[in-house]
């Protein structure tokens, strides 16, 4: 397994690597993996002949009162992960490295990062955006690799590379969960253990909301109230959102028809979870 820490090196990586047979793919990722990015991995060295991960936890999608600092950075049981899987190329760049001085460009998708996420962490889609188009950049993937934990996020980027002619093929890969329901995430370590209980409710809301449309419910907003007092009932979780939304447009539905995604939004404490269900009625 190669590790490749500048731009410089990454360039000319591809330059002298084209793995046009079966396409090179490609896992964008900002480190401490769980089994949710290893199946991000495994997927992709099943269907590519090269595989490059890239690990930069990239200071432009942290708002100022966020994490970035306390982000977890546990790089060798990451690269030992990565090895196991048989990744061909780890691109780790410093922030430096990645981020110059005088660095000024960034990328904006408009619409559809205005709502939900979008609307809680004003400046986070731009910044994962830019980070995400200058790694498409250097690496030049012919697929990129995606966990559906962060909806959101998967259907900007389709949307930028649709906009942008990028030209790489997008991959959701179903979100990974533990026993309870609580899908993985980096940032899980941070609940307390009374938190930890109570957070797989998410999860159980938007399914329980998933189950009564495909039980026939149509109003969205009725949904919406049983999900909400659901997280009530259950918890002491403050909601953020809780919605059922158009699946590609994720714009707010009245009736809830067609292909849709639930989405949703808790803090338990300081630790904020966000989760999501796909579901189909077409009746
Ligand atoms: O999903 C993530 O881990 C990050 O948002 C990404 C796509 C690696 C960009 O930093």
């Amino acid at each position: 397994m190669k590790i490749i820490r500048t731009v410089r090196g990454l360039r000319l990586w591809r330059k002298r690597h084209s793995s046009e047979r079966l396409g090179l793919g490609f896992v964008p990722t900002m480190g401490a993996f769980h089994i949710g990015h290893q199946s991000l991995m495994q997927r992709a060295r099943r269907s590519c002949e090269t595989v490059v991960v890239s690990i930069f936890v990239n200071p432009l999608q942290f708002g100022p009162t966020e994490d970035l600092g306390e982000y977890p950075r546990p790089r060798q049981t990451d690269l030992a992960l990565c090895r196991k899987e048989g990744v061909d190329v780890v691109f780790l760049p410093s922030r430096k490295e990645f981020y110059p001085p005088d660095f000024q460009s960034s990328v904006t998708v408009s619409r559809l990062g205005q709502h939900w996420e979008g609307a809680h962490r004003r400046t986070h889609f731009q910044g994962v955006t830019t980070v995400v188009t200058k790694l498409f950049n250097l690496v030049r993937p012919h697929r990129v690799y995606f966990g559906q934990k962060d909806y959101q996020q998967f259907c900007i980027i389709k949307q930028m590379v649709r906009d942008l002619h990028q030209g790489v093929d997008m991959v959701m890969c179903p979100t990974i969960r533990e026993s309870d329901g609580l899908a993985l995430s980096s940032r899980n370590g941070y609940l307390s253990s009374l938190a930890r209980r109570t957070a797989p409710v998410l999860y159980h809301a938007l399914h329980l909301g998933a189950s009564s449309i495909r039980d026939g419910e149509k109003s969205s907003a009725s949904v919406e109230a049983l999900m909400q007092s659901y997280v009530q009932k259950a918890s002491k979780a403050k909601i953020d959102y809780l919605a059922v939304c158009h699946a590609e447009t994720l714009e707010p539905l009245q009736r809830a028809q067609g292909r849709m995604v639930l989405l949703g939004a808790v803090r338990l404490g300081k630790v904020r979870l966000i989760d999501n269900v796909l579901v189909k009625n077409q009746k």
